[in-house]
């Protein structure tokens, strides 16, 4: 009996369907192939992890760790979580299997699918992907530069448009807690004008209060301190550098005092990209330096800096503009009317697949109309025909879908006539 329940995808998750599936696709391909150019290395991590280095290395307070991670019991009762986000596991691994080691430093990217129970809404999912490329080992300023320049090379290469860097720096341990307690002193006395999250924040992690979204709150932060007046000698000169390495690449940068990302990890350089073709969730990229999360997650204290990208962000800024790498194949449609016309056809198509072409086969035994209906319908540029003449002829004919011309051309010769364009 067919049953009434009609199942629907889970709120906030989404099916790509081919096309889409294809621009993603695509832009994977580019992905792939920059990063390689940069020298990085790719790393895939598993789907899970165990829950407490999420807790132990994005925060127990960041809005990701405290309500928006998918944490489950397996059997044994071990608490794991789904990925939230990749720079914990890529630092789980990377001292897990001791990549360190040698002194060099190590440069890897991921491009992978994460989950966080967000609400959802324009380029918010609650699966989603992203790309990123974490590079460790180096304290210096043109590590975090060259880290910026890949990824703003690569949505480049994407063909983003008028997107926006916001970079800034939050220092290093002691400046950071000379500016906290500033920004406390700073905000005691408007206690009670706060929300209820800011008040909390004041306690545990007064500067995410920062990039609080209350206008009331934005304008009392105008008079707050900010975090670069408190910044030491050394931190001054990295951020500098910094900013000094984006001008000689080129690379156009806005500082953003009030930029302190939402993740617990990170030291000194802050960056965002935003683009303003994506609605309220502006952020295409986010990224920054953590010399502190190795050692925290028990390996040995090693500098790193990276970033992510949200892949269906980026799709949503290209808009109409991106298309598959597929298309640059011939695109085919083979077509049969009797039963041994049929062998032969699926004997042409694996044929003209071998050598990278595109080919449709018809398994629904329609009319010869319905196939060129159906070639049409496909944008093919040729249908090739077999029917019970050209079985006698070992030949097909080759119709052209856009002339309408048509020729009659022996079997053995339809693999040269559709060789791909290199
Ligand atoms: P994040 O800012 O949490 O940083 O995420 C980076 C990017 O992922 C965002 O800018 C956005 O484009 C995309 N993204 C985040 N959440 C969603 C969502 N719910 N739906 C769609 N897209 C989303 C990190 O994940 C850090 N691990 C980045 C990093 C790497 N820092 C250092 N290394």
């Amino acid at each position: 009996m067919a049953s009434e329940k009609q199942f629907k995808s889970i709120k906030g998750t989404k099916d790509l369907l081919p096309e889409e599936a294809a621009r993603m696709r695509s832009a994977g391909a580019t992905i792939h192939n920059v990063m390689n150019c940069w020298g990085y290395g790719e790393i895939r991590t598993p789907v899970f992890e165990q829950t407490e280095l999420f807790a132990r290395s994005v925060g127990e307070e960041s809005d990701i760790v405290s309500k928006q991670m998918y944490t489950f019991s397996d059997q044994s009762g071990t608490s794991l979580t789904l990925k939230p986000e990749l720079t914990a596991p890529v630092m789980r691994a990377y001292i897990e299997h001791d990549m360190g080691r040698g002194g060099a430093s190590t440069k890897l990217y991921y491009l992978d699918t994460l989950f966080r129970q967000e609400r959802p809404q324009k380029g918010r999912l609650r699966q989603f992907h992203q790309f990123g490329a974490e590079a460790i080992g180096s304290p210096h300023s043109e590590q975090d530069a060259e880290i910026v320049a890949l990824v703003y090379t690569i949505l480049t290469e994407l063909g983003i448009e008028d997107m926006t860097l916001h970079i800034n720096s939050i220092g290093s341990d002691d400046s950071r807690n000379a500016f906290r307690q500033a920004l406390v002193e700073f905000l005691a006395p408007y206690k009670k004008d706060l929300s209820e999250t800011s008040q909390r924040r004041l306690e545990t992690n007064p500067l995410r209060i920062l990039d609080s979204k209350s206008e009331d709150e934005q304008e009392l932060l105008q008079g707050a301190p900010a975090i670069l007046d408190y910044l030491d000698d050394e931190d001054l000169a990295h951020y500098e550098d910094v900013k000094h390495f984006l001008e000689r690449m080129n690379i156009p940068y806005t500082e953003n005092k009030m930029m302190v990302r939402g993740l617990d990890y990170y030291t000194r350089t802050t960056f965002e990209i935003t683009s303003p073709h994506v609605g309220a969730q502006d952020a295409l990229c986010g990224g920054g330096r953590y010399d502190n999360l190795i050692e925290d997650l028990g390996g040995k204290r090693t500098p790193a800096v990276g970033f992510a990208a949200g892949i269906e962000r980026i799709l949503l800024a290209l808009g109409e503009k991106t298309q598959s790498t597929d298309e640059s194949k011939n695109l085919l449609y083979v077509a049969a009317t009797t039963h041994e016309a049929r062998e032969q056809a699926l004997t042409v198509a694996m044929i003209l697949r071998a050598q990278g072409n595109t080919v449709h086969f018809d398994a629904l035994r329609r009319s010869l109309k319905a196939q060129l209906r159906d070639a049409n319908r496909l944008n093919a540029s040729h249908c090739i025909i077999i029917g019970e003449d050209e079985m006698k002829s070992k030949s097909a004919q080759v119709k052209s879908l856009s002339s309408g011309e048509q020729e009659s051309v022996p079997i053995d010769s339809l693999a040269a006539l559709f060789m791909p364009q290199q």
